[in-house]
């Protein structure tokens, strides 16, 4: 197929019904193992003939059908899908890094990558820096000879701050290193890394990607062919595959991403506005920057706010909502607003929290697709 626009991709992309006794929707192939027409197929296939599908965990057509449609998206050369958004983050990271090696991060990154790292650091001696990577010289002063990897979140969960995708992948280029982005708070309809020259993507595809709260899954996107044949024997080795049906599922999803992202947005943009003129609200962050405006198509569907007062005003705001629920996770119909010093990020050391901008009276609100007016309502009759 001719390269369409991304509306048209997210619809289409790999799939042509014609090939598939005109099924309009691709089919479910809800199989965990491939039978073989004769022992010598079965022989050729594990010595890599890729003649026939042999196992669910090395490969299965309603997965490969998401990674195809997903590395499109976002313009990379090949994909691959993973059972959770942290198996996603775990691989990635695994694929690029051995013993001794160094990674330099944002200052704020999803609690549970910020453990991954710990946890690299505690069992193989991997440590990290965290950064701000405001300038070129800022990220050379956080490498180090072992540095292997840049690892991003823009927007950061929940600080909603942004990194300059360009100047990053630049900066690592220059010195051989691999830039990975979580672009999770975006999808590819909102940003697109590889584009500005990053190396690697990947997204908790249980947020916008399937964006109506049913399922847990990721997705490593990467520019270079080569740079997936690394990640594959982790995939195969540690095993954290997608299950087809999730990647069912996540193919309904991506059918509605441009207009959820759209209406995500422009929710967002209302609730922000309501937000920022409430007198009990200290500080909105919601992505509108020229930085904004430079590598995002809007500001997605995701702020944060910090609540006059502490940890127990913000929590008695969180008690008195009716309609936005208290959740974690992000992207889906629903408004969920959560408490990210003792939710999403409670695994991270308080002293870091701070340095991170995570304070005790901030709110995360991602906001759903009901009507803004609604929403807004909510937020005004829990704050009175
Ligand atoms: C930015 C970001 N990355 C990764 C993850 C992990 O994804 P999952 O929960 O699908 O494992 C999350 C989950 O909240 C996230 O917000």
């Amino acid at each position: 197929m001719e390269k369409k626009e991304m509306e048209t991709m997210l619809i289409h992309e790999g799939y042509n019904s014609h090939e598939h006794r005109g099924s309009l929707a691709p089919p479910l192939f809800q199989t965990s193992t491939y039978t073989f027409g004769t022992a010598e197929q079965g022989e050729r296939s594990f010595a890599g003939s890729g003649e026939a599908y042999i196992y669910s965990r090395l490969g299965n057509p309603t997965v490969e059908l998401f990674e195809k449609r997903t590395a499109a998206l976002e313009g990379g050369a090949a994909a691959l899908a993973f059972g959770s958004g942290m198996a996603a983050v775990s691989a990635a990271l695994l694929a690029f890094l051995q013993a001794g090696d160094h990674v330099v991060c944002s200052k704020g990154l999803y609690g549970c990558t910020y453990g991954f790292l710990q946890l690299l650091e505690e069992k193989f001696g991997i440590a990290h820096t965290l950064c701000n990577m405001e300038t070129e010289a800022g990220i050379e002063a956080a490498l180090r000879p072992e540095t292997k990897v840049i690892f991003v979140e823009t927007p950061i969960n929940p600080t909603m701050k942004l990194i300059d995708l360009a100047l990053v992948a630049h900066t690592a280029g220059k010195h051989g290193i691999k830039t990975i982005v979580d672009n999770t708070f975006c999808s590819p309809y909102l940003q697109q890394p590889l584009l500005l020259g990053c190396d690697v993507v990947l997204h908790s595809a249980t947020k916008y990607i399937g964006g109506h709260g049913d399922v847990i899954a990721g997705v490593v996107v990467c520019r270079e062919a080569e740079t997936a044949a690394l990640l594959q024997p982790v995939r195969k080795d540690v095993g954290g595959i997608m299950s087809p049906f999730d990647a069912w599922l996540l193919l309904r999803g991506l059918k509605t991403l441009a207009v959820r992202m759209d209406r995500h947005c422009q929710n967002a943009e209302k609730v922000a506005a309501f937000l920022r003129q409430h007198p009990l609200v200290e500080q909105v962050w919601y992505p509108e920057d020229e930085l904004a405006h430079r590598q995002m198509r809007k500001g997605g569907g995701v702020l944060a706010f910090t609540v006059r007062g502490g940890k127990e005003e913000a929590q008695a705001v969180m008690n008195r909502l009716r309609l936005i629920a208290i959740a974690v996770s992000l992207g889906d119909t629903e408004t969920l607003i959560q408490h990210p010093a003792t939710m999403t990020h409670a695994v991270v050391p308080p002293e870091v929290r701070q340095e991170m901008g995570i304070y005790e009276n901030m709110l995360r609100l991602s906001v759903g697709l009901e009507a803004a007016d609604d929403i807004i309502a909510d937020l005004r009759q829990a704050m009175e």
